[in-house]
């Protein structure tokens, strides 16, 4: 589906984002694996999200929707009973990474697959570590997807550095270290979403290296409710938009501002973005706040290799933002942008080219020069959820408006994301 849009002038009012797709995939997880009924109240609505919950039905597990709110019954440790057929993940790396690391400890044999982007994703990154402690998980001869797992003979703890900084890669790992009695550690040199130890309460020790991370079937889930925080991701469009709109302020309520995921607001406050975090509170360990954000003018400013993972789902739109900020937009040290659901920095140079600007592309990153046109341009999302809402606020805030084909993808993350863009657009006409 094609979705044109027109030059917004204005965008005011509160918005209520639905809930962080990170937290809800690892609520869902952990209500699955709990023995009882738990409650998740402002899930995430995303397709993401739902593959996550088809996957765990086929597991055995009871999910009931009403409204944002899920109510789910797990099955316990080991509790499982074995999927009739292979367990279909969508477009989701978060649910084919973590549930490997659950699915990896059970006594019977699962396949997983997804869709064609899924399947070009690598698994090479959760295969080879998951294997040091005893699984049994294999992929194609690229080390990609379908997953193969079968009953380990004995699962062993590890002491283990991670190779990457990825938060998907790392839940892998700690979801299997939780059906061994003893204790795993896992080393991350480099910060990345710390949404499982956070849920799990697992025991996080700093060292000489970066962060150590303790767990251990101490740690197992017991039945909880949650309230998951709004999410930030999602966000990220509106402040973009709402920064370079002229005579605009919108407040979004209850917003995850757990420091693993706020780097954006972090550059972007740096490059001279009006944002505040107001009513700053704690839920179940995460940071949550209500996030106020008023046109700005923007210049572009270094961004610093360290804070590439926890700004790597909102690279997309900083580049747009990039784009209207004074000098040139530049990022590098950012190479895992080229495994997301798209190779995000090819998708990223040539919409950017069809917006008349000059692009550099490099293995790890891309530099944007010039101009944006005023001229209508019609964009693709490469089926990238991230890519489609990135170029529907490029078109917002281009004069003559623009269009993005196959743009129904965006639902991956946001099925909400037109919804809420006239709601904000409409109480700028009030
Ligand atoms: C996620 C981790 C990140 C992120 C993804 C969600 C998670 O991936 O890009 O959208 O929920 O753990 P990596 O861990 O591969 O960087």
């Amino acid at each position: 589906m094609r979705q044109e849009f027109e030059k917004i002038q204005s965008v005011r009012g509160s918005l209520k984002l639905c809930g962080d797709k990170s937290i809800s995939h690892r609520a869902v997880m952990f209500a699955s694996m709990a023995d009882g009924v738990s409650h998740i109240f402002n899930c995430s609505e995303s397709e993401d999200v739902s593959s996550s919950i088809a996957c765990f039905e086929k597991l055995g597990c009871t999910f009931v929707r009403k409204g944002d709110t899920v109510t789910v019954t797990g099955k316990g440790f080991k509790g499982f009973s074995k999927p009739k057929e292979a367990l279909y993940a969508g477009n989701s790396g978060t649910t084919t990474r973590l549930i490997s690391g659950i699915l990896c400890a059970q006594n019977f044999e699962t396949e997983i697959t997804g869709d064609e982007s899924l399947s070009r994703r690598p698994m090479t990154r959760i295969i080879w570590p998951l294997r040091l402690m005893g699984a049994r998980i294999s992929g194609n001869e690229n080390g990609m997807l379908p997953l193969y797992i079968e009953p380990p003979f004995s699962l062993k703890p590890v002491n283990y550095r991670l190779q990457i900084p990825s938060a998907q890669v790392k839940s892998a790992l700690l979801l299997c270290g939780l059906h061994i009695e003893e204790e795993t550690a896992i080393l991350e040199p480099v910060a990345t979403r710390n949404h499982t130890e956070k849920l799990l309460g697992l025991r996080v020790e700093p060292s000489a290296l970066g962060k150590k991370i303790y767990v251990s079937k101490k740690n197992y889930p017991q039945p909880f409710d949650i309230t998951v925080p709004s999410d930030i991701s999602s966000a990220a469009f509106f402040i973009v938009l709402t920064l370079l709109s002229k005579r605009s302020e919108i407040v979004m309520e209850n917003l995850s501002v757990n420091e693993t995921r706020t780097g954006i607001i972090e550059i972007l406050r740096e490059m001279g973005a009006k944002i505040e975090i107001e009513d700053l509170r704690k839920e179940k360990g995460e940071d949550i706040g209500n996030v106020r954000v008023l046109s700005s003018k923007l210049k572009n400013v270094p961004i610093p290799e360290s804070l590439v993972p926890n700004i790597i789902d909102e690279i997309p739109v900083l580049a747009v933002a990039g784009i209207f900020a004074k000098g040139n937009f530049k990022i590098t040290n950012a190479k895992e942008l080229r495994i997301k659901e798209s190779d995000r920095i090819k998708s990223l140079c040539q919409n950017f080219r069809r917006a008349g600007l000059d692009v550099k592309e490099f293995d790890d990153g891309f530099e944007l020069i010039g101009e944006a046109s005023e001229r209508n341009t019609m964009f693709e999302s490469f089926g990238d959820h991230r890519i489609a809402m990135a170029f529907g606020v490029l078109s917002m805030l281009t004069k003559e408006g623009g269009a993005v084909n196959d743009f129904e993808c965006a639902a991956i993350s946001n099925p909400d994301f037109m919804k809420q863009v006239k709601s904000l657009a409409q109480s700028s006409k009030i």
